[in-house]
């Protein structure tokens, strides 16, 4: 049987069967860990465990054993969803949502510690039997209670828990969670009442999922959060300072917020704080026609990494990891105007243009640069909408396309991505063509980094 040409090979996810959020993004000793919610059984979300793979360059990674399953009769038995891994006075513990056998949609607050800090794969993971926080908070009428994620400020350790309110009231709590076994819950951090917000999501969502937080090394603050209206929905970000209160717990002062990623196939991504930058990792899901992913026998994958900073006006910035240049071919498969190139599988496009400029990746996915009106628009077949998102203005802007198989990252300058899904049947041989009188094209197909 030929290769799935749809299937990604150089981002993670498990050979098959399904995948969603990336969780607990890691660094331990040498290596980045990156963990996402898994079933084993079948290319459907059902059973959920944490799949677990690992890697010293972020470009090549190796997959581990599992490394959370819902224990019988424990309070994870219905799934372990999602959370975030954190060093526990040098235990690696993964702080995760457990999900029992009713299903209501109010998880509780679950631990597990690697079993061997000395293990550089951190192969086993301790479940403890009972959770560190059983439920919502009393008095706030919490129908959603989810993805606990933990940060430093002020030299304690909090929390925070994505949230949603019978009021249909989104909402991200805050905990004290200093002595990782004994959680105090200090207040609501934010929710969809704030001007900020509001302006920036609208009112739709009725949850808020998997909150992320990260410091930029300019010392900007910038929350994200995954916008659940019942069903996944879509992606914002609010930058802004986080203070201590009157009480000393962080206080969140929004200034600018947006929308993430701008594309229609990217939710619950996952943060990694690292000293001198801030990584993110989201899931792109399937958008085939029904019954497609079960064909296929696989659903879903993490993006490549993305380096998120803020703008001087408190935009959001994002750029892919450089790292990720480490798997472009020795030689470009296309340097100029790049008409007619057959595209590769999977490949790393950056385009340069200094007048108006349309480039059609094959049939799947065109987009069109206007330099003097600092747009970029995002054409999929068969979606009618096009999707439209901001270029620096008035400066020769680069577009980057990183395509792996069906998942297409667009990225406008450092402005704005864009995450979408194309798929093709086997035997299609796509061709780029560029219309444009001055854009420089350069692209890299995709090769596995030599072993150092
Ligand atoms: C986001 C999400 C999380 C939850 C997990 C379950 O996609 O719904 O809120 O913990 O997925 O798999």
């Amino acid at each position: 049987m030929s290769p799935d040409p749809n299937a990604p090979r150089f981002r993670v996810r498990p050979p098959a069967n399904w995948v969603n959020d990336p969780n607990g993004p890691f660094r331990w000793r040498d290596r980045h860990h990156l963990f996402y919610q898994y079933n084993p059984a079948a290319p459907v979300h059902a059973d959920i465990h944490w799949g677990h793979a690992s890697s010293s360059d972020l470009a090549r990674w190796e997959h581990h054993p599992i490394a959370l399953a819902p224990t019988p009769g424990g309070p994870d038995e219905a799934g372990c969803w999602s959370g975030c891994v954190v060093d526990d006075d040098g235990v690696p513990t993964a702080v995760y949502t457990g999900i029992d056998r009713d299903h209501t949609g109010l998880g509780v607050i679950c631990l597990a510690r690697a079993a061997d800090p000395d293990d550089p794969a951190l192969t086993e993971w301790k479940p403890l039997p009972s959770p560190v926080v059983s439920g919502p908070p009393a008095g706030l009428d919490v129908v959603m209670f989810r993805d606990p994620f933990v940060f430093r400020h002020g030299g304690r350790r909090w929390a925070l828990v994505g949230a949603g309110h019978a009021d249909g009231t989104p909402s991200v709590l805050l905990y004290d969670c200093d002595d990782l076994a004994d959680w105090r819950f200090a207040g609501v951090l934010l929710d969809g009442n704030d001007p900020v917000a509001m302006d920036a999501f609208g009112d739709k969502a009725v949850g808020w999922e998997c909150p992320q937080l990260l410091v930029t090394p300019g010392g900007d603050w910038v929350l994200v959060v995954s916008l659940w209206d019942g069903d996944p929905c879509t992606t914002g970000y609010l930058t802004g300072a986080l203070e201590p209160a009157a009480d000393g717990s962080p206080a969140f002062r929004p200034r600018v917020g947006g929308r993430l990623d701008h594309g229609r196939d990217f939710y619950a991504p996952a943060v990694l704080q690292e000293p001198d930058r801030a990584l993110m990792w989201g899931w792109s899901w399937e958008s085939r026609e029904p019954g497609g992913a079960e064909r296929a026998g696989w659903a879903g994958v993490l993006t490549a990494p993305r380096v998120v900073d803020v703008h001087a006006d408190g935009t959001l910035r994002v750029a892919p990891a450089p790292e990720l240049d480490l798997l472009r071919a020795p030689e470009p498969f296309v340097t100029g105007p790049g008409e007619g190139a057959r595209l590769p599988d999977a490949y790393d496009l950056t385009v340069t243009a200094r007048t108006v400029t349309t480039v059609r990746l094959g049939e799947g996915l065109a987009f069109r640069i206007d330099p003097a009106e600092g747009s970029l628009t995002v054409r999929r077949t068969g979606r009618p909408e096009p999707v439209t998102v901001p270029l620096p203005r008035g400066e020769e802007p680069t577009v980057r396309v990183l395509v792996d198989g069906s998942l297409y990252e667009v990225f406008a300058g450092d402005r704005a991505m864009v995450t979408e899904r194309v798929y093709r049947d086997p035997g299609d041989a796509p061709e780029l063509t560029v219309t444009g009188a001055e854009a420089a094209v350069v692209g890299w197909a995709l090769v596995p980094p030599a072993l150092n």
